[in-house]
């Protein structure tokens, strides 16, 4: 029988009244439903339900309630003890410890109390939902109900169907979703589910880019938040997680994914996390925190005076040559313009995926006078350049002097496959590609997930179609051939749409 998510005296029951426990119940009373939150500490449930009645109190103070309905929505919330007073739910949401044997122990009890129509919901960050529902009697009515911290603010939730959840659960998973105000998007269990998985291709690939050398964490932040227009660079995202959180998801992802190189974790956050050097909650990770605990950055260097005497700008990538020439000509640089680069010339590169050796090897350019420019984004706030292993530093300093002639700033990092964002967003990309490939979620649903959930600028799709499908699909073909590392390897579904020239949300007859 189908449940009337509208129903007045729709009761949700909440178990553990811990950071997400009590924002699950805030926005469930505020939404108008009944509430019971039970904690196994003593005392945390009444502290959870108190601290949600000063929030109250506090949104009635600015105005965005009335009184009266603060005084309403705290009057929803009650705080029980036994799991026999949850007899009475519609639907109960477990936000416990994760661990699979706790939660399954308490779900086992659990369904010899409520009522059979009654649906059970996980919180769970990392743990599979069709695991979690394997031994139970029905579990056809158990499902994930994925919140984000923290849960008042954050307007995402997951649905996630287990292999044996029916519709009709994740259907009023999704109608109460929306009564308590969130934005709900469906899914299909997966590892990570959908936001935890796109995100391993921010600060995975981050991490592989500072463990090969290729640049310092305090550039790639500075490169991601500049040049990709990501609010925080991953390593900040990490400090404020905090890696005793962000690695053990990235193993447990891979693991799942029975080692899926897409997802291969990297040392850089292994070792850290061995060493309880985890970010802000120890006061110091990546970063080194002064005492107000804010980040102590070095300034970036002043850019050289240098310039070339001359500059010639391949022609070997159509839109970067443009693009680049375009910049030069107003930066007032002298432009060679024949078919090969003079004796002297500064010979700048703009390659998609490829390194700058590659670049100089195959297109036949003497690599000490090579200097690769990121031409992918717009080269507005930051530019990325990056040299050869041989680049005579004379024509390095004179291309960073060039560029950063109008005030940009300019990050120069080491011989990269992609660059630093090209490989970032790339690998978003491709994993956004593997989770509609999947069918985990449709791709206006994996997009809305991960700007609301992430924060990211634009969703892997919208990243794919603003920047060219077919630019991204090089960037990965490349990135594959040149490491020989399937990790990078273009997903099949990203391929099929690059190579028919059409859009990744093109819809299917
Ligand atoms: P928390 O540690 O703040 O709260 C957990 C609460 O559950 C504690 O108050 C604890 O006393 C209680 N508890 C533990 N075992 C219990 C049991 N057997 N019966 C009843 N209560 C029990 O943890 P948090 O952060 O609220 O996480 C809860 C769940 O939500 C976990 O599964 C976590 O993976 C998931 N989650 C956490 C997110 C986060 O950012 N903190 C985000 C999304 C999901």
């Amino acid at each position: 029988m189908q449940l009337d998510v509208n129903r007045s005296d729709l009761t949700v029951g909440v178990i553990g009244a811990g950071a997400m426990g009590r924002g699950i119940a805030q926005v469930a009373a505020a939404g108008g439903m009944q509430v019971l939150i039970s904690d196994s500490r003593e005392g945390a449930a009444r502290e959870a339900r108190d601290f949600v009645e000063k929030l109250f109190q506090r949104a009635a103070e600015k105005g965005s309630m009335t009184k009266d309905a603060a005084a309403a929505a705290t009057a929803r919330i009650r705080v029980v003890s036994g799991l026999t007073e949850f007899k009475a739910c519609h639907l109960v949401i477990e936000a416990i410890v994760e661990n699979l044997e706790v939660k399954r122990s308490l779900f086992g009890e659990l369904e010899d109390i409520v009522a059979p129509d009654c649906i059970l919901a996980s919180n769970t960050s990392s743990l599979s939902i069709t695991t979690l529902a394997a031994k139970l009697k029905a579990p056809q009515r158990f499902a994930g109900m994925h919140f984000f911290n923290p849960v008042p603010l954050m307007k995402l939730v997951e649905v996630i169907a287990g292999l044996r959840t029916e519709d009709r659960v994740c259907e009023a998973l999704m109608a109460i979703g929306r009564r308590m105000t969130r934005e709900p998007v469906r899914l299909t269990d997966a590892p990570g589910f959908l936001v935890n998985q796109v995100g391993r291709g921010f600060t995975l690939e981050a991490s592989h880019l500072v463990y090969e050398g290729v640049a310092s964490f305090l550039d790639v932040d500075r490169v991601m938040r500049d040049v990709g227009g990501f609010r925080m660079g991953p390593f900040e995202l990490m400090e404020l997680t905090g890696l005793d959180v962000t690695h053990p998801a990235s193993e447990a992802i891979y693991t799942q994914f029975f080692h899926e190189p897409r997802y291969r974790p990297n040392l850089i956050m292994r070792s850290r996390w061995d060493a309880g050097v985890l970010g802000r909650k120890t006061k110091k990770g990546f970063y080194d925190y002064d005492a107000e605990m804010k980040p102590i950055v070095a300034p970036e260097a002043a850019a050289p005076v240098a310039r070339p005497r001359s500059v010639w700008v391949s022609p070997a990538e159509a839109c970067g040559h443009a693009a680049l020439t375009e910049l030069l000509k107003q930066l007032g640089a002298p432009l060679e313009t024949g078919a090969r680069p003079g004796d002297a010339a500064l010979i700048l590169v703009t390659p998609l995926g490829e390194d700058a050796t590659t670049c100089a090897v195959e297109q036949g350019l003497d690599p000490k006078r090579t200097v690769a420019v990121d031409t992918l984004f717009p080269m507005v706030k930051r530019r990325t350049i990056m040299g050869t292993p041989l680049t005579d530093p004379v024509f390095r300093d004179a291309a960073h002097g060039l560029l950063a002639s109008s005030g940009v700033p300019v990050t120069v990092c080491r011989d990269s496959p992609g660059f630093i964002a090209q490989r970032v967003v790339a690998m978003i990309v491709n994993i956004g590609c593997s989770i509609a490939q999947s069918r985990t979620a449709t791709p206006a649903d994996i997009d809305k997930a991960v700007t609301l959930g992430l924060n990211y600028p634009r969703g892997p799709f919208a990243f794919a179609d603003t920047l060219g499908v077919h630019k991204i699909y090089a960037i990965l073909t490349a990135m594959q051939r040149i490491y020989g590392d399937p990790r990078y390897r273009p997903n099949i579904w990203l391929t099929r749409r690059a190579r028919l020239g059409v859009s990744l949300v093109t819809p299917e007859p």
